[in-house]
């Protein structure tokens, strides 16, 4: 693969793969800055995601999602933690392929269902359902994502990863002669 320009990693997968806590760790080690879109959205709006989606609804979140990742075209040297959803609306996965690159933290419904019992109810889209249900349903939507998040340069496992572990493997797919 040909090293992408511009210093953008765009990390993506589901609501508790991990984004924001490795993005950080890997921004630490690049020296890059780290962007978190939800935060980004949260900001400009003066509101939470969850207050977001229920005063506007969730189409108005995806279009903010849109913006956002417009203004981040602006930027470089960045690592950014997207929100779960941002890779499969409109064609947000074709524009940050062509950003830079994008990783798939990927994980069992199982793990993530786990990660996410202590923090559903900030999740709007899993607030409604109980936790005995909740691989169920991760599953499910897990499944009309797929498509979405396969198309990512990079699939990595999410459980037990590392800065240095993504790095070694940036480095090896993008070095000028892979
Ligand atoms: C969403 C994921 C959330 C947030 C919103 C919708 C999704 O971000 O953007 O609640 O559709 O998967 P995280 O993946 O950071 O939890």
């Amino acid at each position: 693969m040909q090293k992408k320009s511009g210093g953008r990693i765009f990390l993506i997968g589901f609501m508790g793969s991990g984004k924001s806590s490795l993005g950080k760790k890997l921004a630490g080690a690049l020296q890059y800055d780290f962007v978190d879109t939800d935060k980004m959205i949260e900001a400009a709006a003066g509101k939470s995601v969850a207050d977001i989606f229920a005063q506007e609804g969730e189409a108005y979140f995806r279009e903010r999602e849109r913006e956002t990742l417009a203004q981040l075209a602006e930027r470089e040297n960045i690592v950014v933690a997207t929100g779960g959803g941002m890779a499969c609306s409109y064609d947000n996965i074709s524009s940050m392929n062509r950003l830079g690159v994008t990783i798939y933290l990927k994980a069992e419904p199982k793990l993530l269902a786990h990660r996410l019992a202590k923090y559903k109810d900030k999740r709007p889209l899993l607030r409604a359902t109980a936790q005995e249900n909740l691989d169920k349903f991760i599953a499910e939507i897990l499944q009309e994502r797929e498509p979405f998040y396969r198309r990512a340069d990079l699939t990595l496992p999410a459980r037990n990863l590392t800065a240095q572990t993504v790095l070694t493997v940036i480095n090896a797919a993008f070095s000028p002669e892979a």
